[in-house]
Parts: C-alpha cells; structure tokens; sequence
C-alpha cells in the first residue's frame, strides 16, 4: 500500500501545490498502535526502510531516556528534550550538556518533528535517523568522542541485546548505529500532537473552541500579520511551518559587521557536516550565519527553519538562540518590522516577507491568546493562563 500526499508549501500568501513530496510507504501491519492521527494534521510520513512496530518504538523510547550514552553519564535525549516541557528544556534560552557546558542555540520541540523534511535550525540534517547520531558526539552535549561507547552497552545489556534480537534480528556486531538511531526515530515518530482548541475550531467547526480574542487573533495571523504565510495552515491539516528557511532579524545584529569575513572563513574551512556540527554549536559568532552553514549561498545569511507554532505557549523562550522572553516579546519584534528594538535597522539580509505590521497593542495581545490555543490537551498546563485569551 502506498498513500502519497500532495503536500504544499505556503510562501509569501502564495500556496504552491507538490504533489506526493511525502509519501507515507507500508502497509497496514506497519502503522504505529493507536495510529490514528490527531485533528489538524496529516498522516505521518516514514522511510521505507524504517517501519514503525510497538516493539521498535519501545526501545527507541528507551535509547532516548538512557542516560549512560554521554561522556559524564547523567545526560539523556530527555535532558534537553523533555516530554513535560513539551518536549524542549524550556525555560533555558540555550541547551545545557555535560558539565553544563552550554550551546548556542535553543532546543527545538521533538514533537511533530516526524513532519519536518529537514532537521535543525539551519536544516543540516536531512533525516530524524541521522539527526540522532550528533548529540551523542557534540562536545556540548552528550560529549563523547565516538559512537563506540553506545555500541558496547547495547551489544551487551540483556535488556538491549534482546530488544535489538527482537527487533531487528541482530546481534553482537551486527547491532550498528544504524539500528539504534532507527529505533530512536521510530519513537520520535509517536510523539504527534494536533488536536489544540484551534484545531477543533478550524476543522472541526467547535465554534466554542477558542475566545473572541482568540478568533480575532487568528484573523491577524492569516491577514494583517501575514504570520500564515511561513507558518502555514491548511485546508485540512496545520503544520504552522512551510519546511524552508527565512531571515526574520534575530541574531544576525550581533555580527552584521563581520558578516563578511565570518563567511569567508567558514566558506574557506571546507567543513564536513559533522564538523558543521560542532562549529554551530560551540561558536555563537557562527552559529549565526544560519542555513549559510549548510548552503552556503548569500540568500541564506541569518536565515532559520520555520518552527512550527503547536504548544508555543509551553515552550518559552523563543527563537533559534532562545532571545526572545515571552510570546508578546516575538509578536512586537515582528511588529517593528524584523528588529528587536524598534529604533535598530534592519539586517541586510532580511527576508522579503517581514515589514513593520502597525498591529496596535490590543492586536498583539490578541495574537498572543491565539497562539494560546495552539496548544495539545498532553502538553496543557493545569491551570489556564490569564491571557487575553480569558476575555
Ligand atoms: C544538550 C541538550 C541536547 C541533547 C542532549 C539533545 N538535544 Fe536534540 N536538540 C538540542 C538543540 C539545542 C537542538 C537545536 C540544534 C540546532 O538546530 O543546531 C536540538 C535539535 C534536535 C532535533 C531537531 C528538531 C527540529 O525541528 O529540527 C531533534 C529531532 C532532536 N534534537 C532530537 C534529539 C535526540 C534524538 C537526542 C539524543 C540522541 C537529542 N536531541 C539530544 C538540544 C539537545
Ligand atoms: C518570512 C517567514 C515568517 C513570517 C512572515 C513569520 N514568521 Fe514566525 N518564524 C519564522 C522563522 C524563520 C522563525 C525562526 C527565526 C529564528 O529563530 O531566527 C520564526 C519564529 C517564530 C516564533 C518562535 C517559535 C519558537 O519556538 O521559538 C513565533 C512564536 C513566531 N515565529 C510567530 C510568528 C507570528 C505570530 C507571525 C506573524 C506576526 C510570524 N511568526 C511571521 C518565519 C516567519
């Protein structure tokens, strides 16, 4: 069985239609347990040489929570990527590793990562199987010098050498990276959430689902804030994210002057994308050049992956460096038209699509409550925040 999705792109208000970019290849055994997708999204897609099984899923969960596969033994995929945040290390701006050793940039959720065509801010990983093997060797996260280290516990642990039996019918030295980031990946696969207070509004005509504010902010978003046109929203689904990359003005400031001569040197070092890796990571100054990194063309400069907007609220602070505090602080930053402080220029390599907004101050707040209800019954907080979304 085959299901290929058209799957379409918003940019700049125009939706471009592709048809089967994802294509969803198995058949009926190999859909996860308890598959069935939640309101607002599509079916989600999986490599054709890695189908989803409970048994596969179960011990991707546990790679990802075990906590020997770094240099100092305490830290996890979970660390950073925790499941009661959301799936990120919110409230820190940027990621803590071993011995605290900080990174430059903000962890991105895990979940609906499994609809992301590329990885990482700057999109240097082109799939969630090869996205797992860099933390582990990150000297600012995981921190160890090869992969070795992990395949030793899992080809001895009898807990692991049954699994990987199980699972992928390997044993000993035939349990490689390979089945390990896969079982990683089949279990961030699982982690989907749609199903939000504007899903059951938009799709599914609850006209009580969201606030007046709420519904006034959703008119902001799709018209006067054109915020829809990379965080797209679509006839039956929501990604809030078009897969590509912009400069929306967050971070490039800082070395504008050097743009240049960072470039040039980067372009010069004629790194590998492991060494890309670490270079993004462990040097602010770089980490800055953006999608640059990874491209290298000029139009990529400052440029970062479109988040997606699902559980927003829960996962402060914002932006690939974690710079801005709060959601009104993401919204006015917009509104000033791509600056953080309004009497700031603009960088120069701005993306066509961020202009001054002239959203008045009850237009931002009501863009906040609508981001509000963005958010999944797993990841709601307990008690409702008093936003404007209350009124
Ligand atoms: C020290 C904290 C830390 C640890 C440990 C960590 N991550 Fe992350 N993760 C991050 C940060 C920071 C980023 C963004 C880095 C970037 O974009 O350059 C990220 C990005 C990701 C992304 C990309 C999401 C997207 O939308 O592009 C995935 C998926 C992910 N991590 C999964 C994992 C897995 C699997 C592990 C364990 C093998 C792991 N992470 C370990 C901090 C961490
Ligand atoms: C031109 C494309 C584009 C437009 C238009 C746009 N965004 Fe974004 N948005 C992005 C990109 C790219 C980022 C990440 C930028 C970075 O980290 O440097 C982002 C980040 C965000 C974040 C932070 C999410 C997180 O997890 O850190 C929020 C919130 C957000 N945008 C909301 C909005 C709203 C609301 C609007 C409309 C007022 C809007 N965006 C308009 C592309 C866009």
């Amino acid at each position: 069985m085959k299901k290929c999705g058209g799957y379409s792109v918003g940019f700049l208000g125009v939706t471009l239609l592709f048809g089967g970019l994802l294509c969803v290849t198995g058949t009926a055994a190999e859909t996860p347990p308890g598959s069935t997708v939640p309101l607002g999204l599509p079916p989600v897609p999986f490599p054709e040489t890695n189908p989803q099984t409970p048994e596969k899923i179960g011990l991707g969960e546990k790679l990802f929570n075990d906590v020997r596969f770094s240099s100092t033994g305490v830290i996890s995929c979970a660390t950073c990527h925790l499941a009661a945040k959301a799936f990120t290390d919110s409230p820190l701006s940027v990621s803590e590793g071993i011995n605290k050793l900080t990174g430059t940039r903000n962890a991105p959720t895990v979940v609906n990562a499994a609809y992301m065509k590329l990885l990482f801010w700057d999109g240097r990983s082109p799939s969630l199987e090869d996205q797992a093997l860099h933390p582990f060797v990150n000297p600012v996260e995981m921190g160890l010098a090869d992969h070795e280290p992990i395949l030793k516990i899992v080809r001895s642990d009898p807990e692991y050498t049954r699994a990987f039996k199980n699972v992928f019918g390997k044993e000993g030295e035939g349990i490689t990276m390979n089945e390990v980031t896969m079982a990683i990946a089949s279990f961030e696969r699982t982690q989907i959430s749609g199903d939000s207070p504007f899903d059951r509004w938009y799709f599914a005509g609850e006209k009580d689902a969201l606030t007046e504010a709420q519904q006034r902010g959703f008119d902001l978003f799709v018209n006067k804030g054109r915020c829809v046109s990379c965080h797209t929203i679509e006839q039956t689904q929501a990604l809030f994210t078009d897969n590509r990359f912009h400069n929306v003005g967050v971070g490039i400031n800082a070395i504008q002057n050097d743009v240049p001569q960072l470039a040039g040197e980067f372009l010069k070092a004629q790194a590998t994308m492991a060494e890309v890796d670490v270079k993004v990571l462990t040097d602010k100054r770089t980490s800055e050049l953006g999608r640059f990194a990874v491209s290298r063309g000029l139009d990529d400069l400052g440029s970062f992956k479109t988040p997606t907007l699902r559980n927003v609220a829960e996962t402060a602070p914002y932006m690939h460096d974690g710079s801005l505090k709060t959601l009104k602080d993401v919204i006015v930053h917009y509104n000033n038209g791509g600056v953080t402080n309004a009497a700031d220029p603009v960088n120069d390599f701005l993306s066509g699509g961020i202009r001054p907004l002239n959203l008045t101050d009850t237009e931002v707040d009501e863009l906040v409550a609508f981001m509000d209800a963005l958010t999944s019954p797993a990841f709601a907080p307990a008690t409702p925040r008093q936003t404007a979304s209350s009124k």
